[in-house]
């Protein structure tokens, strides 16, 4: 860690959470908290809470969690110096510079070192595509059409033949072979070292904010795989990058264009459409949906016109929808992708494809429409029952109303008999849609599951409760001992709370700092100081429940004690203590 606990700490006294998350999610005062739609899971009630007397915030839902500085980190996919940098430009403090004293390379963060390596990897790469060994790779990107211009502005490099160059070089930087075998780039084994990427031309993948997480190398003529990905990193969760969203979300249209492949978006963006973004030929993800959210109303779907093509369209669009995004899927016939539609058909016949893309509905009814036979009348009527069951499936009446409409114009069907379809559907099962996508919000960490939850529930009641009524706490601190919780975790936090508590300045947002650097443990530390207090109770009764939550932890505490306990004499004293916890208990 670079910078001092005090710098770290006026920071984040200086960035009130509510305003800085205010800033990127809408939110809702309700009593002491804030709500809001969770940026970090799929839904559609608000279960995100963002606290300011704890400086926290929480899901309920997805379990998401963590400080002013951890939510920086998720949400811009920043380093903790970077989150730090951000928010103290924002709040106009002078963070000290860095003299190089503070900390060697190994004892930084390392994110931060693996977006370093990453970036000297790109230069590096980059300079050898321009140099004599780069021939290969640049008379390849000029024979596809690739400008020089989109060369430069995408980063595009070339690995060569020789497959330990990319390692030696960063060697010569000073990296450490962990911290190269951590990148992804490159292996080290009994073998020696060696590249990932080979005679493959390469493009960088960038987050954001612009800076490179990772790259994808296309091989030189024909060789299996044709595409080499970087592996999954601390930095590079592919189902959460977009390629091109760096640039594309610069542009002014009111769309984003969402294609397959790198060089689709490179062909896109040279012909103008800057707004173009690829999912990389991995599955569509919820996440990529709430990403593009943050960046447009509508996305117009450009995958390839093949089989494939199709499947994946037909899998992001409720995706995307449940994202709350406008849909629309763009049609590429007589052309496979929009690298080589406009290539033979141009940018004016490719605009002309975007203003007649077809509303993502009807694509789908389309669709549906191809796997049956219109020659036999049974598989006509399986056809209109089908398409019925979707448009039941709007709870708006407008909308349904306009896609029987649609629907019945383009297939020939009598519009009076396809409302009273739609309507028979709705009145026997209601109108909801039935193909539904779950949502899979991520899961607490395993070991916090299983049948020892009793126990931590009732002890994050106690915390919680310490955190939003400190005027408890001296009976508490009489009573229980940081010792006394069951998990390692909760008795760090604990020791943690109450030294905070003794010296009259309770944070829990403060605690976080320490977890920054482990999403796990950060969730783990916002549910024990969210768990959720009975409701609709009278302040008598929460005073009780939480006597008893008290008392429950202490009695677990003692009893857990006495399983280890062999000695006669010492077990005679320890029944004794637990006869008079129970007499007398903990008192409020
Ligand atoms: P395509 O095979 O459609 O790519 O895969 P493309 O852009 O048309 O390929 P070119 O034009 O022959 O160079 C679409 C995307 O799927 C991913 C890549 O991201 C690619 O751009 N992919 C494809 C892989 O990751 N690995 C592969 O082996 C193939
Ligand atoms: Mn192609």
């Amino acid at each position: 860690m670079y910078y001092s606990d005090d710098i770290i700490e006026e920071v984040r006294q200086r960035s009130p959470i509510v305003d800085v998350i205010g800033s990127y999610v809408h939110l809702t005062k309700k009593g002491n908290n804030y709500f809001g739609l969770c940026p970090f899971h799929n839904e559609k009630t608000g279960s995100f809470s963002v606290s300011p007397g704890k400086q926290m915030y929480h899901c309920f839902g997805c379990g998401a969690g963590g400080n002013v500085i951890t939510f920086m980190m998720e949400y811009e996919n920043l380093s903790f110096q970077e989150a730090l940098q951000s928010l103290a430009d924002r709040a106009g403090i002078e963070l000290p510079k860095d003299d190089g004293r503070q900390g060697s390379r190994e004892e930084r963060d390392q994110r931060a070192v693996l977006l370093a390596i990453h970036k000297d990897a790109a230069v590096y790469y980059c300079h050898v595509l321009r140099s004599e060994q780069g021939k290969p790779g640049l008379n390849y990107l000029k024979q596809r059409g690739v400008s020089d211009e989109m060369i430069r502005a995408f980063g595009l490099g070339f690995a060569t033949q020789h497959s330990t160059a990319l390692y030696q070089y960063l060697r010569s930087k000073g990296y450490t072979d962990k911290q190269l075998t951590d990148s992804g780039l490159v292996t080290v084994n009994e073998r020696g070292a060696h590249d990932r990427f080979w005679n493959r031309v390469l493009f960088p993948i960038m987050d954001t904010n612009s800076r490179v997480i990772g790259f994808g190398g296309r091989v030189m003529g024909s060789g299996e795989p044709k595409y080499l990905n970087s592996p999954e990193t601390r930095i590079f969760d592919k189902s959460r990058n977009l390629y091109g969203l760096n640039t594309a979300k610069r542009s002014r249209e009111k769309y984003l264009l969402v294609c397959e492949g790198y060089m689709d978006v490179i062909a896109m963006h040279q012909a103008g459409f800057t707004n173009a973004v690829a999912s990389l030929g991995t599955a569509f993800t919820s996440q990529h949906g709430m990403i593009l959210k943050r960046y447009t109303e509508e996305v117009i779907l450009c995958y390839d016109s093949d089989g494939a093509g199709q499947k994946a369209a037909l899998r992001a669009i409720p995706i995307l929808k449940d994202a709350g995004l406008r849909v629309r899927v763009l049609s590429m016939t007589p052309w496979k992708d929009p690298d080589e539609f406009i290539k033979n058909l141009g940018a004016d016949e490719f605009r002309e494809r975007i203003k007649n893309a077809e509303n993502a509905f009807l694509y789908e009814i389309r669709v549906l429409r191809n796997s049956f036979d219109f020659n036999d009348p049974d598989e006509k009527s399986r056809f209109f029952n089908e398409a019925a069951q979707r448009i039941a499936g709007f709870s708006n009446e407008i909308e349904r109303n306009s896609y029987i409409e649609a629907v019945a114009n383009r297939y020939g069907i009598d519009y009076g008999v396809l409302r009273n379809q739609v309507s028979a559907i709705g009145a026997r099962e209601g109108y909801v849609r039935r193909e539904a996508y779950p949502e899979r919000p991520k899961t607490l960490s395993g070991k916090s599951r299983g049948k020892d939850e009793g126990i931590r529930g009732t002890e994050r009641l106690v915390l919680t409760g310490l955190s939003e009524h400190p005027e408890y706490y001296p009976a508490v601190r009489a009573f229980l001992s940081p010792g006394d919780f069951s998990d390692e975790l909760y008795r760090e936090v604990a020791g943690l709370l109450y030294d905070q508590l003794d010296h009259g300045k309770m944070s829990p947002g403060a605690i976080l700092d320490r977890y920054v650097s482990d999403e796990d443990k950060c969730r783990e530390v916002s549910a024990v100081f969210n768990a959720v207090l009975p409701e609709d109770t009278t302040e008598e009764e929460a005073r009780e429940a939480y006597r008893e939550a008290v008392q429950r932890v202490r009695e677990n505490s003692v009893r857990e004690k006495g399983k280890h306990i062999s000695d006669p004499l010492e077990l005679m004293n320890y029944l004794e203590e637990q006869k008079k916890l129970k007499e007398n208990g903990f008192k409020l």
